[in-house]
This record gives C-alpha cells, structure tokens and sequence, in this order.
C-alpha cells in the first residue's frame, strides 16, 4: 500500500522563509516522489493565540495561497482545512480519554508558555497536542512531515496511538513517525536566531524584490573590510543562500568568501538569488489571494474527500471503544 504522508501548517501569520525550506518545500518533494499525501491548514489550532476574526480569516488564505503557490497540486494531494472536518474534533475527544495529563504537562509549548509566566493559558493551548493527534491519526498517516520543534507533538501522537491499541486490545489506529529534514531543520532569521514570526526577523516569501532587499539589508554583519577573506560557515546571509541554492551555486559563493567578498555583494548575491526562486510562485501567489472565493471552493472540494476517508477511520474507533455496534 502507498504510504501516506499528512502535515498541517497553522495560519498564525504570513508565511516565510523559514516556512518553506523546513516545512512546504520537504512537504512537496514527498509528494512529488508519488507518496498519497494530505496537506491542511490548521485553522482551530491557530485559534490557542490567533483571537481576531479578520486576522484568522486573512492567514487561512495566505497560507492555502502559499501551499497552491509552491506546487501544490489538489487533484493530487488532498487539501483542506481542519475546520472543515468535524470528524477530528470527535476523535480529539476520544483521545483525550486516552492521554495521560503528564504527557500534556511535559510538552514543550505548554511548558515555554508556562515558563514565560503567561498567566492566561488556554485550555486550547495545553490540548493543542491531543488535536494534533487527532489530525494525523484521522487518516491513517504514516508519515508527518515537520521541523524539529515539532518532534515531540507527532512522539505523543504515537504514544496515544500505541495506548489505544493497548487498551482495545487489537491495532485500530495506525502509529505514525515523524519526518524531520535535518539540512532545514533551523533557517536562521535576519537576527541570526531562529527565523521566527514571533521574533519579527522573517523574510515574508512573497514580497516585491525591493522589500525583500530591505529586508537582507539589516541582516547583522561585523565590519570586516570587505576585501578580508571571510568564513562562510558562521554567516547567516551564506547559510539563507546555501539553502535555497544549488551546492555548486553554495560552492561559488563560498570561494568568494574566502577570497574576500564586501557584506553588500553578498547581501545581492542572496537577494538575487531569492528573486530568481520566488519571482514565479510570487505572481501565482498574487492571482490566488486576489480570489479568496476560488480558494475556498478548492478547499471545500478537498473536505468533502478528507471527511469520508476520516468517517471511516472514526467508525472503526467507535466500534473498537463501543460507542457504535460492530456491523
Ligand atoms: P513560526 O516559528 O514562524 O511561528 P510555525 O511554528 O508556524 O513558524 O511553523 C510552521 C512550520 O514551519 C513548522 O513545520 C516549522 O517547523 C517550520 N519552520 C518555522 N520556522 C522555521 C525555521 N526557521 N527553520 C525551519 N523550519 C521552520
Ligand atoms: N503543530 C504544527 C505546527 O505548529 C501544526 C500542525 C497541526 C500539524 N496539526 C498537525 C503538523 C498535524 C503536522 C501534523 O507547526
């Protein structure tokens, strides 16, 4: 049988670099190499910190824009919004029955959260980990693309698996593994930290090359004149340039750096670089968000063939669990 591969990306922001090298790119070459892949936009668990309506609203199409933009192709894959499938939010429930408190109280979203002293925690937050179960089991998935931060949410998916089947006493659901590229686990933002929404250091995918070069512009560098050799192992702008690059393209690059190369030349080099890339899925990009209805039309297609796959799943765990009558 085809293996099945399911990842979802929460529309909590406009996406970015980051995104795509360590989450949409890997996700699409999967699907690329004939694996059955689901891909969704995980619009209730943006919901534990997206609170504004036109907000929530705005995301849920970029990102559908943005998956549809990079090659997504919905004859294909399966594409839908979580929302859409009121299956996963039933067998959230029976999970959740499932799930030992401890596992949620060691995770590590609710445990930062905890950690930075937020004294609103949502409910939502803390069982963010039993829905994202729910998702990936919901389908039988096999494999779950996402980036190392992740890791821990598709482990507990597996433990819940594994303990249903313990307790039913026969495999009703299919135990799933995560997928993690270690080449993109971690693109590093203009700050050289994590790329991140949440520290304002991104570079958004799709603006105009003029933004995008402001943007490399106030990437940090020292003041190493520029025809001092350079090592491009600790440079942020070699390491966003060594990721959406060829290896010979890296290759140049880096011999240019150890030669001497000023920081504005190798500023352009990367954003010519990003242009050359993005120029393309950018004007797909621009025509999809300019028509929002269309994109809820390919959505809504997809959640009527999400649904039926997840209705049968959901049937097997509520004859397995004897909520339902075995037929
Ligand atoms: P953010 O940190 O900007 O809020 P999300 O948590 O919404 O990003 O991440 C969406 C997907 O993109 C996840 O699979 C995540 O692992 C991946 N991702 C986010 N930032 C990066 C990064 N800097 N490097 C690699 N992958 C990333
Ligand atoms: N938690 C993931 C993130 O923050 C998004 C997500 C929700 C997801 N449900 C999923 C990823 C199921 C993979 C599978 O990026």
């Amino acid at each position: 049988m085809t293996r099945r591969v399911l990842t979802g990306i929460k529309p909590t922001g406009t996406p970015h670099l980051g995104n795509l090298l360590g989450a949409f790119r890997p996700a699409l070459r999967l699907a690329d190499e004939g694996l059955d892949a689901m891909y969704f936009i995980a619009d209730y668990h943006a919901l534990t910190t997206v609170k504004d309506r036109a907000q929530l609203a705005r995301y849920t199409h970029e990102v559908a824009a943005t998956w549809l933009a990079l090659g997504l192709d919905p004859e294909r894959t399966l594409f839908y919004r979580q929302s859409d499938v009121p299956e996963i939010f039933e067998l959230s429930w029976v999970l959740a029955c499932f799930t030992s408190k401890g596992w949620l109280d060691r995770a590590h979203a609710y445990k930062s959260a905890m950690a930075a002293g937020d004294t609103e925690i949502n409910m939502g937050l803390y069982t963010y980990p039993v829905l994202m179960a729910a998702d990936i089991l919901a389908f039988d998935s096999d494999l779950v693309p996402v980036g190392k931060d992740q890791d821990q949410h598709v482990e507990i998916a597996r433990d819940i698996a594994q303990r249903v089947n313990h307790m039913v006493g026969h495999d009703v659901l299919r135990v799933p593994a995560a997928r993690i590229e270690h080449d993109s686990a971690v693109v590093p933002g203009t700050d050289g930290r994590k790329m991140s929404k949440s520290y304002g250091n991104t570079i958004p995918l799709f603006a105009t090359a003029a933004e995008r070069k402001k943007i490399i512009g106030r990437i940090v560098t020292d003041s190493t004149p520029p025809e001092a050799p350079k090592d491009p192992a600790t440079s942020t702008i070699f390491e966003l340039y060594r990721a959406v690059a060829t290896p010979a393209e890296a290759e140049a690059l880096a011999a240019r750096y150890r030669s001497g190369i000023g920081w504005g030349e190798a500023k352009q080099a990367l954003a010519d670089r990003l242009e050359q890339e993005l120029a393309i899925p950018r004007a797909r990009y621009q025509e999809l968000i300019a028509d929002p209805a269309r994109l809820d039309g390919i959505l809504a297609a997809g959640a009527e063939k999400a649904r039926a796959y997840a209705r049968g799943v959901l049937e097997r765990v509520r004859v397995a669990i004897g909520i339902s009558r075995p037929r």
